[in-house]
């Protein structure tokens, strides 16, 4: 059977090609791969191939056809590792002609020009693009062009720097004028794809002066600290600062230090506010308080308080603090007990504060046996008389 296949498979050849007969081997194409996959192929059977990264196929399209001679045109991956460049800042010549045939092969090159304050790597209007093994050469083929015209709040550029071409990468040195400086302390600027960073503009420089000690003394001492310095320092003896402790730092903020050395005397300081029954303090406590300090008091629900809601931190003790009064409790027992009702209120039980009034009217059908002011009875430090009906 396989001699007679053989057999009429030379014959077909030979003869030019009946189109049932087995013609072709399944192709060999290095870097790349075909489908459909068979042992063998019929007259007229096409395949198509893709070639793997990097790799191009060599035909025009990627499809094949199995020819009496054999595979027409011959698939076959070529090295082509370059695809259309996306030129940053500039353009191919003639792009719009040559892009349907990237990718490119090793060698081929091509003209390109730049955008407006760009260049291009021979500082001429057009240059080329070269394809090599590593993908294009030049990998940036346009590259910023700065100026240095002027410093904002800094000294003139000299002649030879003024006419100078400045290319991405390159730095400068930025004389500002006093008491000026780039931003962060900079002394020069670098051409970078967007410009110049910094931008030739001097700012302000800020400084902390020396504060005034007046119970502390400084660690270290200078006269001028730049933003972010820190000044240590030293209460005197018997002084402590706001946190209670002796020794503490201030930081030079943009507007000047962050606080001042502030030490009291020891004996002036507070420890923690006093508690009260049915309140709290509203604020979160704190091991110690300078002098002068105030912190604020509140009671409990339907707790009234009574005296001032503050408390003041004065050569080393906290003024009185207030009371919180007990509200009444108007039971609904009570009430039934005096045959009586809450005023226009639905609710069975309620609570007043100290000093609020409290409405009630007999129950339908009873009469008032106490007078009518009992009626209008006043809450007192959790104590209500209560009126009565028969
Ligand atoms: C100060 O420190 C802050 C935070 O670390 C930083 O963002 C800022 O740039 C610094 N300022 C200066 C002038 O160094
Ligand atoms: C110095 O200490 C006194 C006594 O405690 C205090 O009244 C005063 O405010 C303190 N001054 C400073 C700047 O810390």
């Amino acid at each position: 059977m396989l001699l007679l296949i053989s057999v009429t498979l030379t014959v077909g050849v030979s003869l030019g090609a009946p189109t049932e007969e087995i013609a072709c081997d399944p192709p060999y194409i290095p870097n790349g791969n075909y489908s459909p996959q068979r042992t063998k192929y019929r007259l007229e059977n096409v395949i198509t191939y893709q070639c793997k990264n990097g790799f191009s196929p060599a035909t025009r399209g990627n499809t094949v056809r199995c020819t009496s001679v054999g595979w027409e045109p011959r698939p076959r991956c070529t090295f082509q590792p370059c695809a259309f460049p996306e030129i940053k800042h500039g353009s191919l010549h003639n792009e719009n002609r040559y892009k349907p045939y990237f990718p490119a092969a090793v060698g081929k090159w091509y003209y390109y020009s730049c955008n407006d304050n760009f260049v291009t790597h021979s500082r001429s209007f057009w240059d080329h693009i070269t394809c090599t093994r590593e993908g294009w050469s030049p990998a940036v083929p346009c590259r910023r062009r700065c100026l240095f015209r002027y410093v904002v709040h800094g000294y003139t550029p000299s002649s030879e720097e003024y006419h100078k071409d400045y290319f991405q990468g390159d730095t400068v040195r930025v004389e500002c004028h006093p008491g000026y400086s780039l931003p962060n302390e900079q002394t020069s600027m670098t051409c970078t794809e967007n410009g110049w960073s910094p931008p030739p503009t001097c700012i302000p420089v800020k400084y902390c002066g020396m504060p005034v000690f007046e119970n502390a003394t400084a660690v270290i001492t200078g006269a001028r600290f730049r933003v972010n310095d820190t000044l240590d320092y030293k209460c005197l003896d018997g002084y402590e600062n706001q946190d209670g402790k002796s020794t503490a730092s201030m930081v030079c903020g943009e507007d000047g230090w962050t606080h001042l050395p502030t030490c009291y005397k020891s004996t002036d300081m507070c420890g923690r506010p006093p508690s009260i029954s049915n309140g709290d303090i509203t604020s979160f406590l704190l091991a110690v308080y300078p002098p002068g300090s105030r912190i604020e008091y509140q009671c409990q629900a339907y707790y009234q308080l009574r005296g001032s809601k503050y408390v003041t931190c004065n050569e080393g003790t906290w003024s009185e603090p207030p009371k919180c009064m007990d509200p009444c409790v108007i039971s609904e027992q009570s009430m039934n007990k005096n045959n009586i009702q809450l005023k226009g209120k639905e609710d069975k039980t309620y609570y007043a504060k100290t000093g609020d009034l409290i409405e009630f009217v007999c129950k339908s059908g009873h009469t008032a046996a106490t007078s009518q002011q009992t009626f209008q009875a006043v809450c007192q430090e959790g104590v209500v008389e209560y009126p009565r009906c028969e």
